[in-house]
């Protein structure tokens, strides 16, 4: 479906699912404010014009309430403002919500001065551009290493602040193939104009292809997230305490979404911001019944590596785990912490 005067180029191409409803509402805005604006100043020029001072207006008989006209212009008005809300705290809720969708593409990317890194789950990374296949929905998990920046794609109506220290989650559905703008939408540094790429919207076919062309990593066969965080994990060594066998730290196995009680007495689920948390600053969410011990990693791994480390923590869920994890969690999801 077609906007009306979708040939002027009043705007970007719209080339998401969102986009439509998007500019929709936007329309909606612009159309309700110039309506208004032509009443009110239409109302405006023509009292001017009829009761001038000295002007031989009737002033005879001067109405000073009328209960209809008040109340109409009071709720019509208050009517219009609760539908726009509606509408737009819908879509914003729809864009940002987790996506629930099995098929979604996730990927990660880590915002730092001044350049956007992108990691697929296959393992293919980019920097300052992003391949995705059309009509798939794209789920982004999203850090920065330094400062807040904004990630914003115009083409697809959406943009998310990118911050240090919490991840933020945004996704989309590309409906057509073509490149499209990606910008830095928050002033980061004196390179921020430079913080710029392109989003290359794909074929199902043409994307498998790039995947195909763009392995990185250990050998021909590519490495996914989880396979890079595998060998961290092993790096660093963090089996000598996490293994089950070695009962020192809490055992990694179907942590990924579990509710944790902490030394401190708060519960908290296992989830992305919980398990960086954990791995950078492990002391501040002791598990209840272990010892302070574990060295905070703070400073030594990149956002990158904090993600495929929790990527690989994920995989070690139990195949039957997930659904009471769930369960768990939407029962906690009352109260937090
Ligand atoms: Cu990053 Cu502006």
């Amino acid at each position: 479906m077609r906007l009306p005067f979708a040939n002027i180029p009043i705007w970007p191409e719209g080339a998401s699912k969102a986009a439509f409803e998007m500019d929709l509402l936007y329309l909606v805005i612009v159309g309700l404010t110039v309506f208004f604006c032509i009443i009110v100043f239409g109302l405006v020029i023509y009292f001017v014009a009829k009761y001038y001072a000295g002007s031989k207006a009737d002033r005879s008989n001067p109405t000073f309430h009328n209960m209809p006209l008040e109340l109409a212009w009071s709720l019509i008005p208050l009517a219009l403002g609760l539908f726009v809300f509606g509408w737009a705290a819908k879509l914003f809720v729809e864009m940002q919500a987790p996506i629930q969708s099995e098929n979604a593409l996730n990927i990660y990317v880590v915002g730092k001065q001044w350049m956007w890194q992108m990691q697929h789950p296959t393992g293919q990374r980019e920097n300052n551009e992003l391949h995705i296949p059309v009509g798939r929905s794209v789920k982004l998990t999203l850090i920065s290493q330094d400062v807040i920046h904004s990630f914003y794609v115009p083409a697809f109506r959406t943009k998310t602040d990118v911050v240090p220290g919490r991840y933020r989650t945004l996704w989309f559905e590309p409906t057509k193939v073509g490149k499209y703008h990606l910008f830095c939408a928050e002033f980061c540094g004196t390179k921020h104009a430079e913080m710029t790429g392109w989003v290359y919207v794909l074929s199902p076919e043409d994307y498998e292809k790039w995947l195909q062309d763009n392995r990185w990593g250990m050998g021909d066969e590519g490495v996914t997230v989880a396979q890079a965080g595998q060998a961290l994990y092993e790096q660093l060594q963090c089996s000598s305490c996490h293994a089950p066998e070695q009962r020192i730290g809490p055992p990694l196995t179907g942590l990924y979404g579990s509710t944790r009680t902490l030394s401190d007495g708060r519960r908290v689920v296992a989830d992305y911001d919980y398990l960086r948390q954990a791995i950078l600053d492990p002391q501040a969410v002791t598990v209840s019944g272990h010892e302070p011990i574990m060295p905070p990693y703070r400073g030594q791994l990149t956002e990158q590596e904090v993600i495929q480390l929790i990527e690989f923590i994920k995989t070690l869920s139990a195949p039957e785990a997930p659904p009471v994890a769930e369960a768990e969690q939407s029962d906690d999801s009352g109260g937090n912490g």
